[in-house]
C-alpha cells in the first residue's frame, strides 16, 4: 500500500481545483515525525484560490474526514499535517519487508531498459590514485541501484589504455627499468618509472622526442612497441582486478578501454567531414562550436593522431550499435564537464537524436589536506594505500574495543574499505569530498562503520534470541512513537532508491540508511527487546529483523559489506 497515495486521495476529496497527480507531487515528508507522516503545503493553492495559504490549510482540516488509514489532520500555519494509523503502517511495512527480503524496493520500474554506466576508467601506466575513488565508488553504487530497479544495467570500464603516456613509459622502461622489477613491482613500479620520466625530462628535453617516437611506433603497430604496451596493460589490469576492484567488490561487464576504438576512429572523422562539420584550424581538424558558446571540439591532431573526444565519439557509436541503449551515464570528475558537453553536441550536430540519451554525471574532487593530487609529481596518494591505511587503522580500533573478536582481519578489511566507500557516498556528488580519518572511521558519526555497527548490533540481538520471523505479530506493540520512527525510516527505503535513479545521487540512499540507524539506536536504547513478555519480544524482534534486512540490502547496494560481528 502506498500511504502517500492514500493521503493524496483524502486531499482530492476536499480539493477540486487541482488534479490528483499535482496534489500527490506536492505532498512532503515533514522533517520531524511529531509533525505527522505527511504534510501538504498550501502556498501553490493560495494562488489558484486567491486566499491566504493558512486559511486554505484551515479549510482542509475542517473538511477532512478520518478513515482507517489516515487518522488525523492538523494545521500548522500554511501546512496541513497528516497522521497515519501507526499500527496499520507497521503491519504493512513489516510484511512487505518480510515478504520481499533482499528484493525490498525492487520496483521493476526499469522495465528492462538498457542503461550503460561508464565509470572508474583509470589511466593505465598512471597510478590508480585517490582521484579515482569518487567515480569508482559512485559509479558502482549507481550500477547496483539501477540493477535493483530492474534496468538492464551494463558497466563499462573505459580504461585510458592508449596515448602519450605510453611513449613516456616505454622510454623510461628502456632507460631505467628491467623486466624483473616490473613483473615484481607491478603498477607501483610502472608509476615509479613514469615519475622518473618526468623528473629526467625536466633536465633532458630530448627524452620527450624519444617518447614521441615510441608513440608513433605504437600507432604504426611496430612489434616491440605493441608488445611493451600490451605488457604494461596486462600488468595493470591484472592488479586492478585482483587487488583494487576485488577489495571493493567490483567487476565490470566490459573492460573496453580507449585502444578498443583505434580501428573505429576514421569512420568518425570521415562522417564528420562528409557532413561538413569538420574544419581545419592550425593544421588540426576541429568541429566549430562557437554558435553554442563552447570552444571547438578537437577531432584530429595536426599529425593525424586522434584525441580523447574522438575516442569518446567512436565509443558512443559502437555502444549505440551494440547495445541500443536507453541511457549512458558517464561518471567522472566535474572538470571534464566541458569535454562531455562538447562531444555530446557534436553527436547531436551529426543528426543523431540519441545524443539526448548521453548523460554526464559530474563529481567533485577528493581533498586531502595535502591539496590537489597530481600524477606527474611524486606526491600522489594511491587508492590502495588509502584502503590499506583505513584497514590498519580499523584493525587498531578493533584491537582496542573488541580484542576477542573472531576473524579480526576479515572484519577490519570490510569495515576499513566500507568506511572509505561510504565517505564518498554521503554528500551530494558534486561537492568535493574532504577526507579526514577521524570522520571516515568514526563509529558514531554519519559514517560507514556506524551503519555497519548498527547492522552488527541487530544481528547480535537476533542471534542471542535465536529469532526467526513468525506469521503472527502484535503490531500494536510497535505503534508508539519510537518504533514508529524506525518503521517510517524503513518505509522510505523504496522511494529513496527510486530517487537515486532519478537524480544519480547515491547520497539519498546513504542518508536514508543513517536515518534508519539513528531511529533504530534510539529504539534499542530506550525499549528492551529481549523482555519476558513473549508478545512484546516477538514484535520488537521482528522490527530488529527488518532493520537488519534493510541495512544489509542498503549497504550491498552501496557496494559495502555488512559483517555480522564487529
Ligand atoms: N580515463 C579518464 C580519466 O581518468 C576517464 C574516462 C571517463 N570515461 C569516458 N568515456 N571519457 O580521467
Amino acid at each position: 500500500m502506498d500511504f502517500r497515495v492514500k493521503v493524496a486521495e483524502k486531499l482530492r476529496e476536499i480539493i477540486t481545483e487541482i488534479g490528483f497527480d499535482e496534489i500527490n507531487q506536492m505532498i512532503e515528508i515533514p522533517p520531524d515525525s511529531l509533525l505527522g507522516d505527511f504534510a501538504f503545503p498550501c502556498f501553490k493553492l493560495a494562488k489558484v484560490l486567491r486566499k491566504p495559504p493558512a486559511v486554505i490549510a484551515g479549510e482542509i482540516v475542517s473538511g477532512f474526514a478520518p478513515c482507517e488509514t489516515v487518522e488525523r489532520a492538523a494545521q500548522v500555519g500554511a501546512y496541513v499535517n497528516f497522521f497515519l494509523n501507526r499500527e496499520l503502517v507497521a503491519k504493512t511495512v513489516i510484511r512487505e519487508i518480510l515478504e520481499q527480503q533482499e528484493e525490498y524496493g525492487k520496483s521493476g520500474i526499469g522495465g528492462g531498459a538498457t542503461v550503460l554506466i561508464d565509470y572508474s576508467s583509470p589511466n593505465i601506466a598512471k597510478p590508480f590514485h585517490v582521484g579515482h575513488i569518487p567515480t569508482t565508488v559512485i559509479g558502482h553504487a549507481l550500477y547496483n541501484i539501477y540493477k535493483h530497479l530492474g534496468y538492464n544495467t551494463i558497466s563499462i570500464n573505459h580504461l585510458g589504455d592508449w596515448g602519450t603516456q605510453f611513449g613516456k613509459l616505454i622510454t623510461a622502461y628502456k632507460n631505467w627499468g628491467n623486466e624483473e622489477e616490473v613483473e615484481q613491482g607491478g603498477v607501483a613500479e610502472l608509476m615509479r618509472l613514469y615519475i622518473r620520466f618526468h623528473d629526467e625530462a625536466d633536465k633532458d628535453a630530448s627524452l620527450n622526442d624519444t617518447a614521441r617516437e615510441w608513440l608513433v611506433k605504437m600507432q604504426n603497430g611496430e612489434e616491440e612497441a605493441i608488445a611493451l604496451w600490451k605488457w604494461f596493460n596486462d600488468i595493470s589490469l591484472y592488479e586492478y582486478k585482483n587487488n583494487t576492484y576485488k577489495r571493493l567488490g567490483i567487476d565490470f561487464d566490459y573492460y573496453t578501454g580507449e585502444s578498443f576504438y583505434n580501428d573505429k576512429m576514421s569512420a568518425v572523422s570521415d562522417e564528420l567531414r562528409e557532413k561538413g562539420l569538420l574544419t581545419l584550424s592550425e593544421g588540426a581538424s576541429i568541429v566549430d562550436l562557437s554558435a553554442y558558446n563552447m570552444p571547438p571540439c578537437l577531432i584530429l591532431r595536426s599529425d593525424g593522431g586522434t584525441l580523447y573526444p574522438t575516442r569518446d565519439i567512436a565509443a558512443a557509436f559502437y555502444r549505440q550499435k551494440t547495445y541500443n541503449f536507453d541511457k549512458v551515464l558517464y561518471v567522472t570528475c566535474m572538470d571534464q564537464s566541458l569535454h562531455f558537453a562538447q562531444w555530446f553536441k557534436v553527436i547531436e550536430l551529426m543528426g543523431y537524436d540519441w545524443a539526448s540519451k548521453l548523460v554526464h554525471v559530474p563529481l567533485g574532487l577528493i581533498n586531502f589536506s595535502e591539496g590537489k593530487l597530481s600524477t606527474r609529481k611524486g606526491n600522489v596518494i594511491l587508492l590502495d594505500d588509502v584502503l590499506n591505511d583505513a584497514v590498519s587503522k580499523t584493525r587498531g580500533i578493533i584491537e582496542e574495543k573488541n580484542p576477542n573478536l573472531a576473524d579480526k582481519d576479515e572484519i577490519a578489511e570490510s569495515v576499513g574499505v566500507g568506511a572509505v566507500v561510504f565517505n564518498n557516498l554521503y554528500n551530494s556528488r558534486i561537492k568535493d569530498v574532504s577526507f579526514s580519518w577521524e570522520r571516515v572511521l568514526s563509529f558514531e558519526g554519519e559514517s560507514g562503520p556506524y551503519v555497519q555497527y548498527t547492522h552488527a548490533r541487530a544481528c547480535s540481538i537476533l542471534k542471542k534470541a535465536d529469532f526467526t520471523p513468525k506469521d503472527s505479530v502484535d503490531y500494536s506493540v510497535l505503534s508508539d512513537e519510537i518504533p514508529s520512527d524506525v518503521i517510517r525510516a524503513l518505509s522510505a527505503f523504496p522511494r529513496k532508491i527510486l530517487e537515486v535513479s532519478e537524480t544519480n545521487e547515491p547520497c539519498v540512499l546513504s542518508r536514508g540508511l543513517i536515518e534508519i540507524c539513528q531511529s533504530f539506536n534510539k529504539f534499542y536504547n530506550s525499549q528492551t527487546v529481549l523482555t519476558d513478555d513473549e508478545n512484546i519480544r516477538n514484535a520488537r524482534l521482528t522490527l530488529v529483523y527488518c532493520v537488519k534486512t534493510v541495512l544489509a540490502l542498503g549497504l550491498k547496494l552501496l557496494g559495502i559489506k555488512s559483517p555480522e560481528n564487529m
